[in-house]
């Protein structure tokens, strides 16, 4: 297959789409971000790569980080985790607080914000220094020791999270928290800070593609069975209120986040990443999807 014909056809068949939308206000240090920013990075499972635009620029990865502190969770928390958070579709918004109160505090699935701070929670009594662990990870499966938090992310997000302030204060008064709110809150934003670039993550993801194995040094960090349920979780829960449509039109197990990134995977083919910052309505970024749209359509191979 050749990748960068293809992933130049994108290139230039997307250069004057105009997605609508906008950066996410919510965050202040992210409203800062030019609009019209786009690249994307692939990398094949033999260290293949290949790329157009603004694919070496970090930006904020925010809700992609929510797929690798579910990997540590999973790791370092086993199955007992699955009784503190479920692996269902929401069906509602990122940041809802309208299923817990029915559901007794246990969120729908890991990749919305109430899930995620559950996986916080869990990570913060299983970890000595989860911060620190994370990123470790993160270096490590990226091949990059580069790869940092964004201070002025993390701050400018707390400064503003009523909701998840509040998500993590329901959760506790409904006995699904252990540790302090704010200690589980300053994780959650700083992992959520995080800066890649679309090379750094796909490079990162390919664990997801390659039965848990890293690609430079092949060494298995997770187990093919955690890669296999956290792709099945991507491919429902992804996207929250548009999991379906990312499903229908993309056909690849994939994860987004506010700062205008998405990351998909092909088990046993691929990983790639995407950037643009015009977020939709659902708060994911419009021209990412239809940049990943066209490269299923265009090679003609998506898990379907
Ligand atoms: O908690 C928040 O609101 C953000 N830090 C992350 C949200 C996010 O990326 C949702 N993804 N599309």
């Amino acid at each position: 297959m050749d990748y960068q014909a293809i992933l130049n056809v994108i290139e230039k068949e997307l250069e004057h789409f105009d997605p609508g939308g906008k950066v996410p206000d919510y965050i202040p240090e992210l409203a800062k971000i030019p609009a019209d920013k786009f690249g994307m990075h692939l990398y094949c499972l033999d260290g293949k790569n290949f790329s157009f635009g603004d694919h070496d620029e970090r930006f904020s990865i925010q809700s992609i980080s929510k797929v690798f502190t579910l990997a540590l969770a999973k790791k370092h928390g086993g199955k007992k985790i699955w009784k503190r958070v479920d692996v269902e579709p929401s069906g509602d918004p990122f940041n809802s607080l309208l299923q817990l109160e029915k559901e007794n505090g246990i969120p729908r699935n890991p990749f919305i914000n109430a899930g995620s701070l559950v996986i916080a929670d869990i990570l913060i009594s299983e970890l000595e220094n989860p911060k620190e662990y994370l990123l470790d990870f993160v270096r490590e499966i990226s091949d990059d020791p580069t790869i940092e938090y964004d201070e002025k992310v993390a701050a400018s997000e707390y400064q503003h999270g009523y909701r998840n302030i509040a998500l993590v204060n329901y959760m506790k008064s409904l006995g699904n928290i252990e540790n302090d709110a704010d200690d589980i809150l300053d994780f959650y934003f700083h992992q959520c800070s995080i800066a890649m670039s679309c090379c750094q993550l796909a490079k990162a993801f390919v664990i997801f593609a390659n039965e848990g194995k890293t690609l430079i040094t092949n060494k298995k960090v997770i187990g093919a069975n955690s890669a296999k349920r956290i792709n099945a979780i991507m491919q429902t829960c992804g996207f929250y209120d548009e999991a379906g449509e990312f499903s229908f039109r993309v056909g690849l197990p994939g994860k987004s986040g506010v700062g205008g990134g998405i990351v998909a995977v092909h088990p046993g083919q691929y990983s790639v990443a995407v950037w643009s910052p015009l977020l939709n309505e659902k708060g994911n970024s419009e021209k990412g999807m239809k940049a990943l749209e066209e490269l299923t359509s265009l090679t003609g191979l998506s898990i379907f």
